[in-house]
């Protein structure tokens, strides 16, 4: 056997042996994991990811990461937004750390959740908060419907957030970064199985596990190129070998975002 294969993909061998056939490309993640603190990654400050926001709430304690694209709109995730309110949330930019107190607080006047989310291995896990005020911090640009081609198998991502930098521990206090490498759809297929749609989601991760989003950082950003290409979404645990994370393909959702943005 020439493929590594995800942990839970035994049964989805003979899908794999297919995909292999069609020269499909199973991983482009068998490069080395450097170990980078998020799971895995090194610690970054808020100057250097200006659009990484914490969305908390209403007493300021980050639960979610968002990523601001215009001055007072964010880009974040639907299961971030389910239960909330307009009042129940806050935006905060500019603040490193998540129990800094400095930054810039917005209140939030609209939250726009995908009207098919239902969950997140549904897909359409993509929401857009109108900000009360306007952030005075740099916007990241985000991929356009065409382009399709930036999730090509081996792609490096980078990662940011404040999330658990273990499965089942507690939050960073500052905030994290680190690269991990998209999947070919058919390795998160056999990951995932119908749980991934590959319409709506795209995954990331070393085939050996080590580096990954984890609770936390939903909502935050996945970037290609500098640009925002994903909304960190689900996992099966974090970082183990095999079983990548779980994206909002952000090109399937683009036209709606910026529908929301101009609305
Ligand atoms: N659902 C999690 C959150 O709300 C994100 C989990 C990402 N998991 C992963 N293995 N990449 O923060």
């Amino acid at each position: 056997m020439f493929f590594k294969l995800p942990r839970r993909a035994k049964l989805a061998a003979a899908a794999v042996g297919v995909a292999a056939s069609l020269g499909v490309a199973m991983s482009g993640a068998t490069a080395q994991a450097a170990p980078q603190p998020i799971v895995g990654g090194t610690t970054t400050t808020a100057s250097a990811y200006p659009y990484v926001m914490q969305i908390t709430d209403s007493g300021q304690n980050q639960f979610c990461g968002g990523t601001l694209v215009t001055p007072t709109k964010v880009v974040t995730a639907a299961h971030c937004m389910v239960g909330e309110t307009t009042s129940s949330v806050r935006v905060v930019g500019g603040r490193t750390y998540r129990n800094g107190t400095n930054g810039t607080v917005a209140r939030v006047s609209k939250i726009w959740i995908h009207p098919e989310y239902r969950s997140v291995t549904k897909g359409k896990d993509v929401a857009v908060l109108t900000l009360s005020s306007a952030m005075p911090y740099t916007t990241a640009k985000y991929v356009s419907a065409t382009e399709t081609g930036v999730y090509a198998a081996g792609t490096t991502t980078r990662i940011v957030g404040w999330g658990t930098t273990s499965s089942g521990g507690s939050s960073s206090n500052q905030l994290r970064t680190a690269t991990v490498p998209t999947t070919s759809d058919a390795y998160c297929k056999s990951a995932y199985g119908t749980r991934f749609i590959a319409s709506d989601m795209v995954c990331a991760g070393y085939d050996q596990g080590g580096v990954d989003t984890c609770q936390g950082d939903s909502g935050g950003p996945l970037l290609i190129g500098g640009r925002l290409a994903g909304i960190v979404s689900w996992g099966d645990g974090c970082a183990e070998p095999g079983i990548p994370g779980v994206y909002t393909r952000l090109t399937t959702f683009s036209n709606l975002v910026t529908q929301q943005i101009n609305s």
